[in-house]
């Protein structure tokens, strides 16, 4: 039996449309080789983890050393040198006060214990999160998931979930346009807030940029006008960094694109670029609202993850990787841009540092073109390129290539 056969037969599948026609040898940088030996320039970053390259050496040796040692100890019974160092290093890197960090595995698992924390610090119980959005797949980041191509035959979802309406400019669902619309989509919160909710309103939650809804890229002063309402009001600002974090979207964090101080912040995927790795940051009184009891996690601050994650946000920082990530990201646009002049196919391209968005439209009237996205990203394959394809429509193609690409790489996109 070859490896597709045996995927077939044991390996549950069943989640997902397809699974890319491509076996996997080995990757290094920005390139992918299949057991064939064909090379693929990766656009896809394995959604959105490998910033620093494939097989970053710097990442690989420390982790290789941290094995050397010990491999788990669980780092919330014993003590261990890589899980304290690096989350002395997110204190230092992330935004404003956040200065604690509590350690899990995934970018789900990192959501649900923020939302618990916010419940915990507030005493509140409800949330409020985008339409459009996507937090994981668990019980309740389902619940603030606003996508019920994700929630089907799930529910029912947790109580206390309400959502407001998504940045999604493009596809405006108050049909005005920025910046006549003085932001409309944020001003709704306070209507939100009024009537949807019984004035018990824990955390809203979101993303900088939301990613699997479809690289969908709030205005530039978005998150002030949310920040302004929730202060009024008392509520916590819960960003979710999984997918914009790590250099991502020009910046460390994408919520520092917008000059507001979150209360938390959830991490997870390029943190230790491919390590199995996540985590929260608040500050310290938010964190220490958490009791003897409250959380925990086996494997979460995994000290090979932690000692790999450490050397990746050290490779960030020496290498400049989010002024790369920017730099990289106009250069694409550009390019981008002039494709759009030719393919009417293109509606918009969209989106901050290296993760852009692509959304492809059939018609004048923004009919989504998602069979259309199909094919090109199987011409892309055949090319020997391998971009994302997402969206709340299915019809955005996903450039987020590991940041340290070079603009060769980039310009065979385009
Ligand atoms: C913004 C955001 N939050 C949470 C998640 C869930 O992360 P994971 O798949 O690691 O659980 C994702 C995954 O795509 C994400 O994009």
């Amino acid at each position: 039996m070859n490896i597709v056969e045996k995927y077939k037969k044991y390996v549950n599948i069943s989640v997902v449309d397809k699974v890319q026609p491509v076996v996997i040898e080995r990757a290094n940088g920005a390139i992918i080789t299949d057991i064939e030996g064909k090379n693929y320039i990766d656009c896809f970053s394995g959604i959105a983890v490998t910033n620093a390259g494939h097989c970053n050496e710097k990442v690989l040796e420390a982790a290789k050393a941290q094995m050397e040692k010990f491999v788990h100890c669980c780092s919330y019974v014993y003590y261990s040198q890589p899980t304290a160092d690096l989350a002395e290093k997110l204190a230092q890197i992330t935004p404003g006060r956040l200065q604690k960090t509590f350690f899990a595995n995934s970018g789900a698992e990192a959501v649900e214990g923020a939302l618990r924390l916010a419940k915990q610090f507030t005493g509140k119980t409800e949330f409020i999160a985008l339409q459009a959005s996507f937090h994981g797949r668990s019980y309740a980041t389902l619940s603030v998931t606003g996508n019920n191509a994700r929630k089907r035959r799930g529910g029912p979802y947790m109580v206390g979930c309400t959502f407001l309406p998504a940045p999604y400019c493009y596809r405006c669902f108050f049909e005005l346009e920025y910046p006549k619309c003085q932001l409309r989509c944020a001003r709704a919160l306070e209507d939100i807030i009024r009537f949807n909710t019984y004035d018990n309103v824990a955390a809203v939650i979101a993303e900088p940029i939301l990613g699997e809804g479809g690289i969908i890229t709030p205005p530039d002063d978005y998150f002030v006008e949310i920040d302004r309402i929730l202060k009024r009001h008392g509520i916590l600002l819960l960003i979710d960094e999984v997918q914009t974090g790590f250099c991502r979207t020009g910046k460390m964090f994408g919520i520092e694109h917008y000059s507001v101080e979150p209360d938390i912040i959830a991490m997870a995927k390029g943190i230790a670029n491919g390590f199995p790795l996540s985590g929260f940051i608040a500050r310290e009184e938010i964190a220490d609202s958490f009791k003897p009891g409250d959380h925990l996690s086996t494997f979460g601050g995994n000290p090979v993850s932690c000692a790999a994650s450490l050397a990746n946000i050290e490779f960030m920082l020496e290498n400049h990787l989010a002024d790369q990530a920017l730099e990289k990201g106009e250069f694409l646009k550009k390019e981008l841009a002039e494709l759009a002049k030719r393919y009417k196919l293109i509606g918009e391209i969209r989106g901050k540092g290296l993760m852009i968005g692509i959304e492809l439209v059939r018609d004048s009237q923004k009919t989504p073109a998602n069979t259309e996205g199909n094919k090109i990203r199987d011409i892309c394959l055949q090319l020997g390129l391998l971009p994302g394809l997402g969206g709340i429509y299915g019809n955005v193609l996903r450039i987020q290539p590991p940041i340290v690409i070079s603009k060769e790489q980039l310009g065979e996109l385009t």
